[in-house]
């Protein structure tokens, strides 16, 4: 089964509850959460403050992507304010292996996301100690950006390679997803499809979650 996780970051924040509270009614899978510096990528969002104010308030499990510098320093703060998994982006670790520990040692689970011009092989030796790969479909930065098509071969490398070493883990597909394209990247072999302006850039956030599992089902 296919799971959706939408991305808040084409929420809106004005009344950010109400809409996780539609896309949790909806039945979707995860809350995908994008946390920017301005100094990683060329914008500033969202800190474990807000992440805080939801918390408790939707049983929705929190798919924290950070993408910042320096993650280490912030892994803590975003465990106390609620994450369940947390990314982080192979660009920013100089030592990935200790941050991949670090995520695990507080008890969530742990992940890396490479960017569009990141090759796998920069995650090949840590691939047994994560919990997912986040391929990037868009270079991080923004929502309502156009799919890179050369991830699909991405995916279906990183697929091969995890049945080639027996390995089970999640593979997420982020930035450009959208009702067209969604069953194409689930068919490469991923199984978490982050979704941000196709979901909330719509008239009913029900309609398209269930439009979205229409797409994945068939
Ligand atoms: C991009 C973010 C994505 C973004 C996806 O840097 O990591 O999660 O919100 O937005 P869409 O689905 O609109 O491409
Ligand atoms: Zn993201």
């Amino acid at each position: 089964m296919i799971k959706l996780a939408p991305s808040i970051l084409s929420a809106n924040f004005a009344g950010l509850l109400e809409d996780i509270k539609k896309v949790e009614e909806a039945g979707v899978d995860l809350l995908h959460i994008d946390v920017m510096d301005g100094h990683f990528v060329p914008n500033i969002t969202i800190g474990p403050l807000v992440l805080e104010s939801i918390k408790g308030r939707t049983t929705l499990p929190f798919d924290v992507h950070l993408m910042i510098e320096n993650p280490d320093r912030y892994i803590p703060n975003f465990v106390k304010a609620g994450a369940d998994i947390i990314t982080v982006h192979a660009e920013a670790c100089h030592h990935i292996h200790r941050t991949i520990q670090n995520i695990k040692s507080h008890g969530v689970k742990a992940a890396v996301a490479l960017n569009p011009g990141t090759s796998l092989t920069s995650i090949e030796y840590i691939l047994e100690e994560l919990d997912m790969v986040l391929i990037m479909s868009v270079n991080p930065g923004f929502g309502g950006q156009h799919f890179i098509p050369s991830a699909l071969d991405k995916i279906r490398s990183l697929k091969k390679m995890l049945v080639d070493r027996n390995l089970v883990m999640d593979i997420q597909v982020d930035g450009g997803i959208k009702l067209e394209n969604a069953a194409e990247v689930a068919g490469a072999g991923a199984n978490i499809l982050v979704a941000g302006s196709a979901i909330f850039n719509t008239e009913s956030i029900e309609d398209t979650v269930k439009l979205f599992r229409n797409r994945l089902d068939s």
